[in-house]
């Protein structure tokens, strides 16, 4: 009978209870901002427990943070907001690393970047802008720490995965300057269109942007020919 409650007991001890509703993502913060991961989580059993752990990037082990609401590393760095959100305070360059979530039995990680956003980002057409050629795009991301990432949209369409991402000498503290070249095969229909280039960090793909909209020459001829249609045939009516 012992026996049978003892193995009952660790059935519901081996059985986790808790749900985790919003799971930590991938942050980005700027630096000396507050950051805060998620790890949302309901019907915790009291012999349940939810533990933040970091490690740093370059290092192979994760310190712990917090037990349940209790800040174990330094409290003037970590807060729990609610149950159990992780606010990184000031965040600095040494608080960069992954996050750790275990929520019962389960382990969830994020990655946190502290940005120094780049001090300009610019859009320039490398090539005269003739219907039927094909010209770089090319985006440029002065000084930022870390490099970022540059995405692109033209006419609201995706286009990053046609776009080569180079960055410059990174400084020991981090800064460089990246920059991305589009190669666009330009057509008359997409005059007046818009380019934008995005610089995007893991966890926040819009920090910044540069527009363009697209000045094609040879689109002015067509639009001139269909006036001249439009001419023609209200002549003809007359
Ligand atoms: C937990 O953190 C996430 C990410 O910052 C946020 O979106 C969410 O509103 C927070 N939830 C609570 C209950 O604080
Ligand atoms: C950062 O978080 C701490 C702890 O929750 C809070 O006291 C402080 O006001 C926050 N700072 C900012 C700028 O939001
Ligand atoms: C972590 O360090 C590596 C190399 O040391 C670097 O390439 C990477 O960008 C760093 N990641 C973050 C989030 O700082
Ligand atoms: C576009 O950029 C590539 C390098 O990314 C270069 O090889 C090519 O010559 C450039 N073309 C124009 C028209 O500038
Ligand atoms: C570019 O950034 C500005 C703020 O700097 C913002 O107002 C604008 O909406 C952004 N443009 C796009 C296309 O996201
Ligand atoms: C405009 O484009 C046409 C071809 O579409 C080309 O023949 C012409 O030289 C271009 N004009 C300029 C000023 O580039």
């Amino acid at each position: 009978m012992f026996q049978i409650i003892a193995l009952i007991s660790m059935m519901f001890v081996g059985c986790s209870a808790l749900t985790v509703t919003q799971a930590p993502a991938d942050t980005a913060v700027l630096i000396g901002r507050n950051a805060t991961i998620a790890c949302i989580v309901t019907n915790k059993a009291s012999s349940e427990s939810v533990q933040w752990k970091f490690r740093s990037n370059g290092s192979s082990t994760f310190n712990p943070v917090t037990f349940d609401s209790n800040i174990l590393g330094s409290a003037t760095k970590y807060a729990i907001q609610t149950v159990y959100n992780l606010t990184i305070i000031t965040a600095a360059t040494s608080d960069e690393g992954v996050y750790r979530c275990t929520a019962g039995t389960t382990d969830y990680d994020a990655k946190l970047t502290v940005v120094d956003l780049p001090s300009s980002v610019s859009l320039t057409m490398n090539g005269a802008a003739n219907a039927g050629t094909t010209v770089n795009l090319t985006c440029t991301a002065n000084n930022g720490r870390p490099t970022p990432n540059l995405r692109w949209l033209i006419n609201n369409v995706e286009r990053t995965s046609s776009a080569i991402l180079q960055t410059g000498s990174v400084s020991a503290t981090g800064y460089g300057n990246s920059v991305s070249n589009l190669p666009l095969a330009l057509t008359s229909d997409m005059d007046g269109q818009l380019a934008v280039c995005y610089v995007a960090y893991d966890g926040w793909n819009d920090a910044m942007n540069a527009t363009l909209v697209l000045d094609i020459n040879g689109s002015a001829a067509v639009r001139m020919s269909a006036v001249l249609v439009v001419l023609g045939m209200l002549f003809s009516l007359v």
